[in-house]
């Protein structure tokens, strides 16, 4: 274990986080409270008496407050506490509610005591980042306690060597001798300590169907702001991140300090800045509908937040979200392999398909350079519209007469390789399931069941629907070679219950769902442990860490419209990495915004992301089929600087009409810089895009036209000279070092 990574100091201990360049401080207040004291530049642990020092909390007029072991008065709204409790003289919102045996809510956490643990232990049942040997991080427990009911909380910070990331997650033990109920059991809690609210911003990434992930920046204002999703799912609506930044933070420049919750459940995260202007940052499950029993002897796990401090801006804090996630969230033999370039049927005939028609267009996909086949909806069942089949996982054979395999083999016989399409979690009325098991959805007894995009959603919460939905499956990916699973999720959830939990656990059914969800992506892969599984959920509805941790990549939103996707694309970038994002070329008119774009713009943009096709090749023309074919190649040629790349956003398509970013290998080797224009201005002054992370004393020459040659310091200080060409152009270079 890295000894340098967590230092304890003091009887009334002080603990010091000590990531690469941010350190995280809290302090045991003599009265018993663990505080928080600092998050942020790095500071030396030698500091000890000046941080003890800011324990010593003067009272204020009308403060709630306890005596401490010298009769002093000790103001419980104004510590900053680690983790808030309700109703016991904090008012600000708590991190912890709990409903005692007697109907009493809330209780007072007290330091009880703490270890370090090398490494950095798995969270039983949740996704979580991990550490593939213990010299890569030390994780330190502190325990907090309520003596009365004798619950403990325990909090678990994991410092990392390489990444500048802390990782916390909490739980809850019932050590005590009566049932008590969490109403809130919140993931992570921040008081900032100074009075600076109102010069800081909070950044998020809301949206909607085929509109995901635009980034909004709002100033703080003196009470809460939010951001939520009572959808049962991390949602388009909201996603499980947000961040504070200093006001005038920018790409490159600013402090700024990511909250990203490893969950894909009903979330809430925001801030609440107080009386004094000081916020507080919370994020974990949301907690309405949220009731979790706690038993004698049994514990609450709640899922991991990713808190990552930069001081290099927005850039700075996207590119250690990026490497962190690549390399240590996602796992298995994908995390690691170049994604093959895919091509989806889905846009190219919707439901209307035989079995020569799929081939027909893999052999078009062929000779374009794709090296996967993706079989979309429709291929189960009775599956001939969007109100059927959803939980019958056998062959249609009205639509595939021969059956899968020989449709396999057909699309294999092209080069290609083979993967489906299926919505586990999903259950249509009209369906063999559905009709044998009419209580196997959410659902409350004797009232409507409401449907959305005409089905229904398993009680996954229930370990046999989880287990015929395994079988279902393992059957279809055994019985040919599949390679790769679209894993779909098209609907919200609504009457949030099980018809297989009593009466006082109905509060326990949204996030047993979600667990349902990661066992069966466990069991999948433990079966399959090759299968490369893209994420999808209405497109980008369900693009968060908690999926991510199994799939590998997830279709970024339905919209492909390549000028829609610069903002979906630059949002979503502020946390995932470009390898995780499914970005594929469309026909036009675009299906989702009818825009008419070029070929070429199209392609651009997608080879920042995991390149791939939703359309028909065989509908494209000689000269689009070589263009494309070319632009193929190069995205197989490139696809190393999307997967290992730091990606530098050099333009802002929220704030401007064009949009700008690279790709530049680490060592500074081989940069893919792209600039896209939405909108031509006349007079337009000339535009230079200043690169960054490439050596400034050699020289790059442009791949894509090798008559183009610069210094690095060139492109560094002076800057990538930019020509508009029109509305919706776009321009790429593919620089490497001579
Ligand atoms: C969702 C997905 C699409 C497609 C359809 C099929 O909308 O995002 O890519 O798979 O479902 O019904």
């Amino acid at each position: 274990m890295p000894a340098s990574l967590i230092h304890i100091t003091g009887s009334q201990p002080l603990f010091f986080l000590q990531s690469a360049a941010s350190s995280y401080v809290m302090g045991v207040h003599p009265q018993g409270t663990l505080c928080h004291l600092h998050w942020g530049p790095k500071v030396s642990d030698t500091a000890h008496d000046d941080f003890a020092a800011l324990l010593d909390i003067p009272q204020r007029p009308f403060s709630t407050a306890v005596l401490n072991a010298e009769g002093k008065h000790v103001p419980l709204d104004i510590l900053p506490c680690e983790y808030p409790t309700a109703n016991t003289g904090d008012f600000a919102p708590p991190a912890i509610d709990i409903e005692h045996a007697d109907g009493t809510r809330g209780f007072r956490l007290a330091y009880e005591s703490h270890r370090v643990i090398p490494g950095k232990p798995s969270l039983p049942g949740l996704p979580a980042t991990y550490v593939e040997n213990d010299n890569e991080a030390a994780t330190l427990e502190i325990t907090l306690r309520d003596t009365p009911s004798n619950i403990a909380v325990i909090l678990r910070y994991t410092v990392f060597a390489n990444h500048d990331a802390i990782a916390r997650s909490v739980r809850i033990t019932n050590a005590g001798t009566q049932s008590a109920t969490l109403r809130r059991a919140l993931s992570a809690a921040i008081d900032f300590p100074d009075a600076s609210a109102h010069s800081l911003d909070m950044i998020h990434l809301p949206g909607s169907w085929a509109r995901e992930r635009w980034l909004e920046r709002q100033p703080l204002h003196s009470g809460e702001q939010w951001i939520a999703s009572r959808r049962g799912v991390s949602s388009h609506q909201h996603n499980p991140f947000f961040a504070l930044a200093s006001s005038g933070a920018g790409e490159d420049h600013g402090e700024v300090f990511g909250f990203s919750l490893v969950y894909s459940g009903n979330h809430v995260g925001g801030i609440d800045v107080d009386q004094y202007a000081r916020p507080r940052a919370l994020t974990g499950i949301h907690p309405d509908g949220f009731a979790w029993r706690l038993a004698p002897g049994e514990t609450f796990h709640a899922p991991e937040a990713v808190l990552v401090y930069s001081s290099r801006g927005l850039g700075g804090l996207s590119r250690t979200y990026h490497r962190l996630y690549r390399e240590r969230l996602v796992r298995g033999p994908w995390r690691d392999r170049e994604r093959p370039v895919l091509i989806n049927n889905w846009e190219a005939t919707y439901f209307e398909f035989t079995e020569d028609k799929l081939v027909a267009i893999a052999a078009g996909a062929a000779k374009i350079g794709c090296e996967l086949f993706v079989l979309d909806d429709g291929w189960f069942g009775h599956r001939t519209a969007p109100d059927r089949a959803l939980g019958d996982w056998t062959t249609n054979t009205g639509k595939l007469p021969n059956g899968l395999l020989s449709l396999v083999k057909r699309i294999n016989d092209h080069g290609l390789s083979f993967g489906l399409w299926f919505e586990p979690e999903m259950v249509s009325v009209k369906s063999t399931l559905y009709e044998t098991h009419p209580d196997w959805c959410l659902h409350f007894p004797g009232r409507p069941r409401t449907e959305s995009r005409s089905q229904l959603v398993l009680d996954f919460s229930r370990p046999e629907v989880v287990d015929n939905i395994f079988a279902q499956m393992e059957a279809v990916i055994s019985s040919a070679p599949i390679r790769y699973i679209k894993w779909d999720m098209n609907r919200h959830l609504a009457e949030i219950a099980s018809a297989a939990l009593p009466p006082e656990r109905q509060g326990e059914t949204a996030h047993r769902h979600i667990l349902g969800v990661y066992a069966l992506l466990e069991r999948l892969l433990a079966r399959f442990p090759d299968l490369l599984i893209e994420g999808c959920s209405g497109g980008g509805g369900r693009f968060d860490p908690g999926m991510l941790h199994y799939t590998p990549q997830i279709w970024t939103s339905d919209n492909s419209d390549a000028i829609s996707r610069l903002r979906i694309q630059h949002g979503t970038s502020l946390v995932y990495p470009p390898c995780t994002m499914g970005a594929h070329v469309s026909a036009v008119p675009n299906h989702q915004v009818r825009r008419t774009t070029t070929l070429r713009t199209r392609c651009h943009v997608a080879l920042a992301g995991v390149f791939g096709f939703e359309l028909d090749p065989n509908t494209l023309g000689e000269a689009d089929l070589a263009e494309v074919a070319a632009l193929t190649a190069l995205a197989r040629k490139t696809r190393h600087l999307v997967r290992h790349g730091d990606l530098h956003r050099l333009a802002d398509p929220f704030a401007s009409d064009e949009a700008a970013w690279m790709l530049v290998l680490p060592d500074g080797s081989e940069a893919l810089v792209t600039h896209v224009v939405t909108v031509i201005h006349a007079n337009r002054p000339g535009k230079r895009l200043r690169l960054r992370g490439l050596t400034p004393d050699t020289s790059y020459r442009n791949e894509l036209n090798p008559a183009e040659q610069w210094r690095g310091d060139f492109l560094l200080n002076v800057g990538l000279p930019v020509k508009y060409e029109a509305d919706f152009g776009s321009v790429l270079w593919y620089l490497r070092r001579v």
